[in-house]
């Protein structure tokens, strides 16, 4: 295990009462591989001709132990396979990782387990596999309901594939989201209104609604610096798609609860949220993020990127690296990430960590301007505010 600086001990404290809505504690599992590369994904994918799938039930296993050495026995209220494609790892590796990690923590009694799904990779009986081994929640990337587009982003799947995806989901699971991409090339705001009402009709409580974005280091990216990807959406066009998108949710009971994410209320991501409230996660598997507060310090964690190294680092020290983070950076992030929510910030919290106090005074521009809404503790970026996102979060941050 690598640290960058003195290691810390094991946690002792109590942690406060860990619940998802204000924080609590989730594990990241990150699967790298995919069946194959999608040309806008910057994701930490990669495409390989063969997986021994013991070898990485093996390591993850070491590597949930050493991760668990550090935060002791806390109660884990969600648990995401996130990827790459994790529909391609086999069920007895999902079970394998599930049974680890109910050793190490104790499981809440309304703990989130969610699996990502690619259409391509969905097969009925390794869903009930999941399902049986304690998954109860599946992400499937759609990505869109119109098989032309579906070629244009490269995928391996057409929408009739998809929906036969989905419905294998819905018949086994109770909690399915699916993940859709818009101002994608030569897309109208008629047919997008026709796709989401379409998506409307399959019957999830949960959608991730993404803008595309183009990545650097991607296809896209490179043919967008040639040049040659045509036909996108300019940024005022983007913003009318993304209030477009909003107006239709929001009339369908399915609101934004983040920039992305819609849900009928209730039936939001709990892994996501505890992201977004500056909850804990432990992040596991190559190149996965993690956020751990031991003792009075928050750390960053880190694992290196690369699978095969990745795989042969868990069979010697560890791929664990761990940064303290000052109590700046803290703020900062729970400001990042909390206001992408539509719920918002508590002020006292964010204060809390920053050791300072917000001169509220100073905000007085943003909230005469209807970008912001301060009620008591709760801020909020307000609708209006929301496709500023960015300028909004830069202009309190310096303030802090
Ligand atoms: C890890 S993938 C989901 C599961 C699976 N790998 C798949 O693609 O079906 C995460 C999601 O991020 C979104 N995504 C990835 N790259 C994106 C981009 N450049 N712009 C917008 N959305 C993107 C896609 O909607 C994708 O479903
Ligand atoms: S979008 Fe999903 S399937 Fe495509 S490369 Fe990225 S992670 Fe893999």
């Amino acid at each position: 295990m690598k640290h960058s600086e003195a290691t810390p001990r094991p946690a002792t404290q109590q942690h406060d009462v860990e619940d998802w809505r204000t924080g609590g504690f989730g594990l990241y599992i990150h699967w790298p591989f995919c069946q194959s590369k999608c040309p806008y994904c910057d994701f930490n994918s990669h495409v390989a001709t063969s997986i021994d799938q013991q070898d990485w039930a093996k390591a993850y296993v070491q590597e949930l132990e050493r991760t668990a050495e550090l935060t002791g026995k806390r109660l884990l209220n969600s648990i995401y396979f996130g990827g790459g494609t994790p529909s391609l790892m086999r069920m007895d590796t999902v079970e394998r990782i599930l049974v680890h990690a109910s050793k190490h923590w104790t499981f809440a009694n309304d703990i989130e387990i969610t699996l990502e799904a690619n259409p391509g990779s969905v097969d009925a009986a390794n869903f009930r596999g999941y399902h049986a081994a304690g998954v109860n929640r599946i992400s499937l990337g759609l990505q869109a309901l119109d098989d032309l587009a579906l070629r244009m982003l490269g995928r391996m799947h057409t929408v009739d594939e998809g929906l036969r995806a989905l419905s294998t989901a819905q018949s086994t699971f109770d909690r399915v989201s699916f993940d859709l991409i818009y101002t994608r090339q030569n897309q109208t705001m008629e047919g997008w209104q026709k796709e989401l009402e379409r998506a409307l009709s399959l019957g999830s409580s949960h959608m991730s609604l993404y803008q595309l974005s183009i990545e650097n280091g991607t296809v896209f990216g490179e043919r967008f610096a040639r040049g040659q990807l045509l036909g996108l959406p300019d940024e005022n066009l983007g913003a009318d798609f993304f209030d477009l998108t909003q107006d239709v949710m929001e009339a369908a009971g399915l609101p934004s609860y983040e920039v992305s994410n819609h849900a009928r209320p209730g039936s939001e991501s709990r892994h996501n949220m505890i992201y977004w409230t500056a909850g804990d996660y432990a992040g596991i598997g190559p190149g996965a993020h993690g956020r751990l507060t031991i003792g009075a310090s928050r750390y960053a964690t880190t694992m290196q990127p690369s699978p095969a190294p990745w795989l042969a680092q868990t069979r010697t020290s560890g791929n664990l690296e761990m940064e303290k983070l000052v109590d700046t950076d803290c703020a900062l992030e729970y400001l990042l990430m909390g206001l992408r929510l539509r719920a918002g910030i508590t002020l006292s919290r964010l204060e809390k960590m920053a050791g300072k106090r917000l001169p509220r005074n100073q905000l007085g521009d943003l909230v005469d301007m209807g970008m912001l809404h301060i009620d008591e503790d709760m801020l909020q970026v307000t609708r209006r505010g929301r496709p500023l996102l960015n300028a909004v979060i830069e202009q309190i941050a310096r303030l802090l």
